[in-house]
């Protein structure tokens, strides 16, 4: 079964999304900080981190921020040393992550030499481009192994395939069937003003719902230990 909201629902307004997690929410969650890292070349992948922050920022407790890739200033590494949480997202180029998110990972190597710098952070991935595959997963395992080197831990989608069925709808959550992270498809004639559709900004604000709940919880037992 897959959790479909109503069509065209408005991000702004956007509320955490009901997967079997945010049903769970915590009664009194502490703040949990999630920083959306990001490259986008032209400015469809920039409208899906849009979306993860505004599905993480939707649950109570959390607080997202959009922390652009494009100039690695002392500023990024500063907000992302911070933050409790990091999800990475890039479109997809030559079926792996954009130079500029290449870029940046191979600069976190001086996070990493500093005694894992961002170890026990929370962490997930999205990418869009233009095809139905394009390698999109390609892309989604890079961030989890970025992630893995830095000993942070990963969350996926825990949302089951839509668009999946002779019943299914291309609204459906998760219709490009990831578990890995959110996928994005952007048709290439149309601009960021039109692509990617409703249905996959729906998917990735439920990324982001996710990864604050996790978080949440993460913090919580942190607190705990
Ligand atoms: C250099 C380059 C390589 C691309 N490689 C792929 C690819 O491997 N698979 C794919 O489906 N789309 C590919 N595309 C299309 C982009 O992923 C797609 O246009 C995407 O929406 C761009 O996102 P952006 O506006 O955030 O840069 C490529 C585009 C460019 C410019």
């Amino acid at each position: 079964m897959t959790a479909t909201p109503p069509a065209h629902q408005p991000l702004a307004d956007a509320q955490p999304v009901q997967t079997h997690s945010a049903q769970l929410q915590p009664v009194q969650p502490g703040t949990a900080r999630i920083a959306v890292a990001y490259h986008s070349g032209y400015g469809h992948t920039a409208r899906q981190a849009e979306a993860v922050a505004a599905g993480a920022g939707a649950v109570r407790g959390a607080t997202a921020e959009l922390v652009p890739l494009d100039e690695l200033t002392d500023d990024i590494w500063d907000r992302l040393a911070a933050a409790d949480a990091i999800i990475f997202g890039a479109p997809t180029y030559m079926g792996s992550p954009s130079a500029v998110f290449k870029a940046f990972a191979e600069a976190s190597s001086d996070v990493w030499a500093n005694n894992l710098g961002w170890r026990d952070k929370i962490a997930a991935g999205f990418t869009n481009s233009k095809a139905m595959s394009g390698d999109k997963f390609n892309s989604l395992v890079d961030f989890a192994v970025l992630a893995a080197q830095h000993g942070m831990i990963w969350v996926g989608l825990d949302i089951y395939p839509g668009w999946a069925e002779s019943t299914a709808s291309i609204e459906d959550l998760n219709r490009l069937g990831s578990w890995l992270g959110a996928m994005a498809q952007s048709d290439a004639d149309l601009s960021a003003e039109k692509a990617p559709p409703e249905t996959d900004l729906r998917t990735a604000a439920a990324l982001g719902s996710r990864v604050a709940i996790v978080t949440l919880r993460h913090l919580r037992g942190a607190l705990a230990a």
